[in-house]
């Protein structure tokens, strides 16, 4: 403290005077001095001015000026001194110049701040979502690891198995039904949608499952089923006995019990049966279900129906899940005048109208109206997207965190890592067989204006092994690419729980090629369980059907391509180990085709997965690049994945045909004439350097080639190439833009 109070005036301690100040204070004007002097004075009218304390000062106005006048000017300034000596001090040159240009730094520094946030945003490419940064991997609920020993995979199983996904580089796992059912279509059947089924768990072990993978980075999405319920659900009750409410939640129609059909309408999967009506012995009217007879249609016409479906959604985004595959879609609406729909072949007797494919579905297929619909869902998304606070991602070790793509959880980021960052919103994905009506398929994606689907599912690669062939690969892959509308993101699927697996009906032999493909074209590929470590379709007899399609037909059974997922070589493939009982047989093969013996070796089919998906994570040119067909032939297929500005790019060549094959593409001008191989199906190719004139494969083999350059294949070939959106790469500052 440096003043002290003496007999009630304000006087200065020794040591406080400053003779060299004397001199600077000679510069001031003198009209400053005075006006310094005024104001001095009027404040001292106020006894208790320029203390903190509120203890009043007694200072006597004429002594103050004298003080200022005298004393004062001869010491620096210093905190704590009154604030008039301060004023005073502070409109001196040697003062003022600096404060003014500090001022005006800060205002340009601020200004140049602003300027280059505001560029770097202008310029930036769209940050990439979750759902396009990382694989999709399915999950089958009732064969994924069972926890508690009853012979049914479970919630709890799954959290076990969470570092799979981990180690896989997958950050979103779609998840089957596990609502309350009563399995007649192992939960796309569901009783209610506000429970979990007691075979896979409660709402607790949901909640955990669900706080378990936000913990880990992964998101979580849900299989959600507008289409229909089951016949038990409380809605359908309501319905049949004619609750004022529910009377029209169903889509009901006048016909007698013995011959109960209303119009020749169709089951879809005809397997279930052929007329899509039963008849209700409660109502005394028939019911309409495209699935199974206890899985009856919603009635989308009744706004009280579709209010109910959003009000689920609600509920399910409230809980905090990322996303909806939504079943079925294409069945949501039916026309309402119940007609005919038009026999395939017209000459035929009507009772020859047994199956989906004897009709044309112009009255239970995407009705008028079914875009809106799924338009209102997505927006329930985007809304629950965007409230702030709302949903929040937590990112690894529990902070709440962006993700950047292509940093595998807890390394360090780099500002490339960081462009390449991860956008929060919910996703939608909708699942819907147009197969030969690809444009029908496209709508599902909206328009430029509004959103609809994220992206709907692309089965077509499904059908990779009806033609073993490159040329045939390039045109089921074409099928998507020539299609989809522009800046689109694309996606693909090898396999489901509807289909046969795909290491089953390509062979075993191109299994890894498959997976090379899937994870080195464009756009978010979907793994279903299994698929990383080539599991195949088991054989179920008659008596082991569980699948409801496979009561009504054997050969229809979807069984083969649920069985339990295979663990390790112990009892039941380590899918359990409290009991031997498994709801489906475990694949034969397990001792050798499992996680646990594929990731001890290094050229597995697991490994091979892993590290693809790592180098898809990684390597700009893959998630964000150019793809552009280079050759097709009876063998082979060929592609480039390349970004401008990016030095490294990547060539892939698939042999899906039957024979070894020697690919010469010297006239490919702007590949070099050698290339290194950084993947390879053939473990014993790895590294290897191969000549572009020939590039020897066997049939199922595939490489992943990366060249070093800047000259790009997509300028020459425009027609062969496609992007989602066009980047590119400042590569010394590590910086994509728009170009
Ligand atoms: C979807 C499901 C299928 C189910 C059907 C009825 O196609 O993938 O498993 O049987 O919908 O819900
Ligand atoms: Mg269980």
């Amino acid at each position: 403290m440096r003043f002290k109070k003496a007999s009630g005036r304000v006087e200065l301690a020794e040591g406080t005077r400053n003779p060299a100040f004397r001199d600077a204070d000679g510069d001031e004007p003198a009209a400053e001095h005075s006006a310094g002097r005024e104001d001095h004075s009027a404040r001292t009218e106020d006894p208790s001015a320029g203390r903190e304390d509120g203890v009043a000062a007694v200072v006597e106005p004429e002594a103050a000026v004298a003080v200022v006048g005298d004393e004062y000017s001869q010491v620096r300034p210093y905190a704590g001194m009154p604030k008039e000596v301060l004023l005073r001090y502070s409109s001196q040159a040697r003062y003022r110049v600096p404060r003014e240009i500090l001022f005006w730094l800060t205002v340009c520094c601020t200004l140049a701040l602003v300027a280059v946030t505001v560029t770097v945003v202008a310029v930036s490419p769209r940050c990439l979502s979750w759902w396009q940064a990382s694989p999709v991997y399915q999950v089958y609920p009732r064969s994924f690891k069972d926890s508690d020993g009853d012979g049914i995979g479970d919630l709890k199983g799954i959290v076990e198995k969470l570092d799979h996904f981990l180690y896989l580089n997958i950050k979103s796992v779609w998840i089957s039904p596990f609502y309350r059912s009563p399995m007649r279509d192992f939960g796309y059947d569901v009783e209610d949608f506000r429970d979990i089924d007691p075979i896979f768990g409660t709402m607790a072990d949901f909640e955990n499952l669900l706080a378990e993978m936000h913990q880990r980075g992964l998101k979580l999405i849900m299989d959600f089923i507008p289409n229909h319920t089951s016949d038990r659900h409380r809605w359908f009750n309501l319905s049949r006995t004619r609750d004022p409410h529910y009377e029209d939640y169903y889509v009901w129609a006048d016909c007698n019990s013995t011959s109960p059909k209303p119009n020749n309408w169709v089951r879809t999967v005809s397997v279930f049966g052929n007329s899509s009506w039963t008849y209700d012995e409660v109502r005394g009217q028939c019911y309409l279900h495209q699935f199974l007879k206890e899985q009856p249609d919603l009635n989308f016409r009744n706004p009280d129906v579709r209010q109910e479906i959003i009000d689920l959604i609600r509920f399910w985004l409230d809980k905090g899940v990322d996303g909806f595959r939504m079943d079925a879609v294409k069945h949501i609406l039916e026309a309402e005048h119940l007609r005919d729909e038009p026999q395939v072949y017209p000459d035929r007797p009507p009772e020859s109208v047994t199956t989906e494919w004897d009709l044309h579905h112009d009255y239970t297929y995407t009705q008028l109206g079914l875009h809106d619909l799924l338009r209102e869902f997505r927006a329930e998304m985007d809304a629950y997207s965007r409230e702030p606070g709302r949903y929040r991602y937590r990112g690894p070790r529990g902070r709440v965190a962006m993700w950047p793509a292509g940093v595998p959880n807890g390394r360090k980021l780099g500002v490339r890592n960081i462009m390449v960052c991860v956008w929060l919103g919910r996703f939608m994905v909708t699942e819907s067989y147009d197969y030969h009506e690809v444009e029908k398929t496209m709508m599902y994606y909206g328009t430029r204006l509004i959103k609809e689907s994220d992206f709907p599912f692309n089965f077509y690669l499904l059908d990779l092994p009806h033609n073993k062939s490159g040329a045939w690969a390039k045109h089921l892959v074409d099928l998507w690419m020539a299609n989809m509308p522009l800046g689109k993101w694309p996606n693909w699927v090898v396999g489901n729980h509807d289909r046969s697996r795909i290491a089953s009906s390509a062979g075993p032999t191109y299994v890894r090629a498959i997976n090379m493909m899937l994870l080195t074209l464009p756009g978010t590929p979907t793994t279903y369980y299994g698929e990383e470590i080539g599991m195949e379709n088991i054989n179920v007899t008659e008596s082991q059907i569980q699948d409801p399609a496979g009561k009504y037909n054997a050969s229809a059974s979807r069984d083969p391509e649920r069985s339990p997922m295979q663990w390790n070589d112990d009892m039941n493939a380590g899918f359990n180990n409290k009991t031997n009982v498994t709801w489906l047989p475990v694949h034969p093969d397990y001792e050798s085709v499992n996680v646990e013996v594929q990731k001890a070796d290094g050229g597995s089919v697991l490994s091979q997965y892993r590290s693809l998906s790592s180098l898809r994570q990684t390597a700009l040119p893959f998630l964000r690049g150019w793809f552009c067909y280079v050759h097709a032939d009876a063998n082979v297929f060929s592609y480039v994945r390349e970004l401008d500005g990016h030095r490294a790019a990547y060539l892939i060549l698939l042999n899906f045909g039957t024979q070894s094959a020697a690919t010469d593409l010297s006239s490919v001008q702007e590949l070099p004439d050698q290339l290194e191989v950084v993947a390879a199906t053939n473990p014993v190719r790895d590294g290897n350097t191969v000549q572009k004139s020939s590039i020897l494969t066997e049939a199922g083999e595939g490489l992943v080639m990366q060249y070093s350059t800047y000259t790009r294949f997509h300028p020459k070939h425009p027609a062969e190439c496609f992007v989602s959106e066009k980047a590119c790469l400042l590569e010394t500052i590590g910086i994509l833009y728009k170009c």
